[in-house]
């Protein structure tokens, strides 16, 4: 099996930049990561990316040709998947289009539900019973693009916004990966 290229954006923590990492040591996972962009110079991925001595790019987003070098990058490295893993900032519609391959993004909700930020304050303030992640195609309306996975579990009266983030996110670390392998359709 020939693996695809991919590039990881990331902002923060990293949590899924690692399990994607770890999950494509399988020779059957059908990617191989490439490159980590990062336009947060002090994000908690950064340390894990240069510990594994990935290919890193940090942005810098006031510049205005930021996605143009980014571009360039992705490029280079034959990049054939984008995954959004914690990404911070909207992709503008002209890089969209002139990426011109798969962009795919993780979310903490069950969307088409709390699309944006905020959204555990959101679920528990609506008295959600269940919420969850999904994982979605990015296209140029904000977590609107076409569903991949979606994964669930029931709120606790006792869940509170950092309960339900770690609950939320532990089904990331497994979503994400699978929606990839759904993509390929490899099993
Ligand atoms: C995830 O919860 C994801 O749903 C959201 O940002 C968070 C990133 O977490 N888009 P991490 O940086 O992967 O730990």
């Amino acid at each position: 099996m020939v693996k695809k290229n991919a590039c990881i954006f990331i902002s923060g923590n990293g949590s899924n930049l690692k399990s994607l990492l770890k999950n494509s040591r399988d020779n059957s996972f059908p990617i191989n990561i490439k490159l980590i962009i990062s336009n947060n110079a002090n994000a908690k991925g950064i340390f894990f990316a240069k510990k594994k001595s990935l290919p890193l790019l940090i942005v810098n987003t006031k510049k205005r040709n930021f996605e143009n070098i980014i571009l360039k990058k992705i490029k280079k490295y034959n990049i054939t998947l984008i995954c959004l893993a914690g990404y911070m900032k909207i992709l503008s519609k002209k890089f969209i289009k002139n990426y011109g391959k798969t962009i795919i993004n993780v979310h903490p909700s069950l969307l088409p539900k709390f699309k944006g930020l905020n959204t555990f304050e959101r679920v528990l303030k609506n008295n959600e019973k269940k919420t969850g992640c999904t994982v979605h195609f990015v296209n140029e309306k904000l977590d609107s693009g076409k569903i991949i996975i979606q994964r669930s579990f029931f709120i606790d009266k006792n869940d509170n916004v950092e309960k339900l983030k770690d609950k939320t996110q532990k089904l990331e670390h497994l979503a994400f990966p699978e929606a990839i392998r759904k993509i390929y359709r490899y099993n």
